[in-house]
């Protein structure tokens, strides 16, 4: 069940969504599990204690041709079930509230400005990608966790290994190893060097509280990293596509400025690109819409379709970018919810609020059937988009 069209989930998930919400499929991989596609049932799932996160269960809906590698790594929050998740979450969750987020914005601006600077003064085409979508929340996060950008290309190109459902399970273990020892080095430097960032407040934290674990810290920093790269990024060139396809709609922002969260919102919805990211797994017998999953076996919430219900959402195939609704999967749902949502909406604003209204000339470069897009990867996005103005 691949995309035809690269603004919509696959068709056969539509079909399932009307005929069979919560249906047996077989993945690519041979694993049989439940893909549920109704946004009701998906928010039910993704609340309900009795689903599991921990994606080294046997029953876990892994996407990737084959099995990932064991690890004996510490569970990262994403993997994490209560009473462990809620305490490592509330670690950190200081961090990424509203105001902190909010304050990181003249920052942020600032990153947006420099890279549409660069661009102004370089060679047309360009491949917005690397110029401009994956170094602006990459230098970001790095600077919030306290991670020298100077590495990027050592993160960057690791961290879209992770995410490509086609890497060979030792490449994959190879790359989170070696992530995880240069994140390993960086902590024990910080524990040395103290520094005001959040890796350092987060070393300063666990001193005061007498329970020191730089283990998972390096394993926090590991997930934000990759989760603040990849994410982001994909969005930034889809939006940017999409807007630069109808300029009705972005003139109409362009007037409007106050609307453009509103807008966010609903490009969250519309792309929803952690489509394939959502799994869970039953630790009890649970009643789902009348189907029976039993403890063990693999739940695949496929909140892309989800997002298109039209039992929550009218003309849900509509890009409308004064919709308004904050209802949607596109962040996940219940304990696990994104923890970087405030960020990666602060970002989005703000490349919405800039890029065209610096570069207003900006045009794709190429016909939309000649872009690459990610439909083999966990985060739906384009691999390279040449732009020109
Ligand atoms: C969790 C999507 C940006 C950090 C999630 C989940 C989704 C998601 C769907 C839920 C996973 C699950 O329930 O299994 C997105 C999208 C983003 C984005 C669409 C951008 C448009 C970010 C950024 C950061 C981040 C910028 C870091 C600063 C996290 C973390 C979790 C998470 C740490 C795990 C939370 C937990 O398990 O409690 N994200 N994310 N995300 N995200 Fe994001």
């Amino acid at each position: 069940m691949t995309r035809t069209c690269p603004h919509a989930p696959p068709a056969e998930h539509r079909r399932l969504r009307a005929e069979a919400p919560v249906a047996r499929v077989k993945l690519p991989n041979g694993l049989t599990v439940w893909a549920v596609t109704a946004h009701e049932h998906i928010r039910t799932i993704l609340s309900d204690p009795r689903f599991s996160s921990n994606r080294r269960d046997p029953g876990f809906p892994y996407l990737t041709r084959e099995r990932p590698p064991s690890s004996d790594l510490k569970r990262m929050l994403l993997e994490l079930d209560p009473p462990e998740h809620g305490q490592a979450r509330r670690s950190v969750l200081g961090e990424f509230t509203l105001q902190r987020i909010r304050a990181l914005g003249p920052r942020i601006q600032q990153i947006v400005d420099e890279h549409i600077d660069a661009m102004l003064a370089g060679p047309r085409p360009v491949d917005l990608v690397q110029a401009f979508s994956l170094p602006v929340p990459s230098l970001v996060i790095c600077e919030l966790l306290g991670v020298p950008y100077a590495d990027h290309e050592f993160f960057q190109t690791r961290s879209a290994t992770l995410v490509n459902q086609n890497a060979a399970p030792e490449e994959v273990g190879r790359v989170v190893g070696e992530l995880m020892t240069y994140l390993g080095n960086l902590v024990a430097a910080k524990a040395q060097n103290p520094t005001d960032d959040l890796l350092g407040r987060q070393i300063a934290r666990q001193r005061e509280s007498g329970e020191v674990d730089y283990q998972d810290l390096v394993s926090m920093a590991f997930l934000l990293l990759i989760a603040g790269h990849e994410t982001t990024a994909n969005m930034i060139s889809l939006t940017t596509l999409v807007l630069l396809q109808q300029p009705d709609k972005l003139a109409a922002l362009q007037r409007a400025p106050a609307k453009t969260l509103a807008a966010v919102e609903e490009l969250l919805r519309y792309f929803t690109i952690a489509e394939q990211a959502l799994g869970r797994v039953a630790i009890a017998d649970v009643e789902i819409g009348g189907v029976l999953i039993r403890a063990g076996e693999g739940v695949l919430l496929l909140a892309n379709t989800g997002n298109r219900d039209p039992e929550v959402f009218t003309d849900a195939d509509e890009l409308d970018l004064e919709r308004g609704s904050r209802n949607h999967l596109a962040f996940g749902f219940g304990p696990h919810q994104c923890l970087g949502q405030n960020l990666a909406r602060l970002e989005l604003q703000i490349v919405i609020d800039t890029l065209f209204r610096r570069i207003p000339g900006l045009r794709p470069a190429v016909p939309e059937d000649e872009l690459s897009f990610k439909v083999d990867a966990t985060v739906y996005g384009i691999r390279e988009f040449p732009v020109t103005w």
